[in-house]
């Protein structure tokens, strides 16, 4: 983690909505996830790719993240071989509610997306049966398990 900090912007604007989740909340939100190493990890509006990056650092598990801003992922991607994971993550450009989640091998999602996105995204991700969900901030529109610190956990 104190390698990660050396790699991504630790600051950040409150109310931006570009901002990522701090990365004193990553760890948190990697637990929360409960991932294991034959977990699939989509992180649905990746910005910087730090959850995608931790999960496989830390875990070991395959993650991919979406992100609208292709100039993002193509900074993930560089990111991601200097830290030794490019084998195990990877990135798309693309917008997160155009994205069939049924045909993909998905096991777990990270959401921190402006509550609009989230609360469209919930339609398309409820279809998947057995995925684990967990939103920062934003509450799906769906009953969730439990929420803890600023974060939903739901299960499909
Ligand atoms: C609040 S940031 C969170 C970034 C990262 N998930 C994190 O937790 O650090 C939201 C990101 O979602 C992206 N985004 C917003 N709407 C999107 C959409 N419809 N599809 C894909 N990415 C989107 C933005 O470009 C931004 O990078």
């Amino acid at each position: 983690m104190s390698t990660l900090l050396a790699c991504l912007p630790a600051v950040v604007m409150a109310g931006d909505p570009d901002a990522p989740t701090p990365l004193a909340k990553c760890r948190e939100a990697i637990e929360l996830l409960q991932l294991t190493p034959e977990s699939v990890l989509y992180d649905l509006g990746c910005g910087d790719g730090r959850i995608c990056i931790l999960a496989a650092e830390t875990v070991g598990c395959r993650a991919v993240g979406i992100d609208l801003d292709a100039g993002k992922v193509q900074k993930t991607r560089r990111i991601a071989e200097s830290r030794f994971v490019g084998d195990l993550v990877t990135f798309y450009q693309g917008d997160v509610l155009q994205v069939d989640y049924r045909q993909l091998p998905i096991t777990h999602a990270y959401v921190y997306l402006p509550q609009d996105v989230v609360v469209k995204l919930t339609l398309i991700l409820q279809q998947c049966k057995g995925l684990v969900v967990v939103s920062y901030l934003h509450p799906l529109k769906a009953p969730h398990k439990f929420t803890k610190h600023g974060f939903y956990v739901y299960r499909f």
